[in-house]
């Protein structure tokens, strides 16, 4: 199972962001977390990141036909973004959607999510571990 990992904008960064929402954790620590994880589960996995926000409709874009399934946290992105929206919703796998904090318990523009309709999953405010989640979902884990 191939499955792409799309972090959006301003996580190459997370390890400098506020450490009390998001853990302190450095983009390349979660990656090799989330590598680890599919390992485990015989998931192929492939992280990107990137701050521009027509590379990464560019990525969904080439993911049509490529893989299973996407894990996406579109960061900011996710609280307006139709354009990211517009592409996803072309694609024909499971989309995972995951944010490190509780973007529900936050302050209120963080509340909408414009993907959220077509997740097949949403795992908010489990910091890293719910890309684990996404990753089990995804392979067909029993939640324990
Ligand atoms: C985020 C939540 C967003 O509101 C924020 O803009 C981010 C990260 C998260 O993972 O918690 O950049 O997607």
């Amino acid at each position: 199972m191939q499955v792409l990992v799309l972090n959006g904008v301003n996580l190459d960064v997370l390890g400098r962001r506020d450490p009390v929402i998001y853990g302190g954790i450095s983009l390349n620590e979660l990656e090799s977390r989330i590598y680890g994880w599919a390992h485990a589960l015989d998931v192929s996995a492939r992280c990107r990141q990137t701050n521009n926000e027509g590379e990464y409709i560019g990525w969904i874009h080439d993911a049509y036909d490529n893989v299973d399934a996407v894990i996406v946290n579109p960061g900011a992105w996710s609280h307006y973004s139709y354009a990211i929206r517009d592409a996803l919703e072309l694609l024909n796998v499971p989309i995972v959607e995951v944010h490190l904090s509780d973007i529900d318990h936050r302050e209120d523009w963080r509340r909408t999510s414009v993907v959220a309709e077509l997740a097949a999953l949403r795992v908010v405010g489990k910091g890293p571990d719910g890309y684990r989640e996404a990753i089990e979902f995804l392979a067909g884990k029993e939640p324990e």
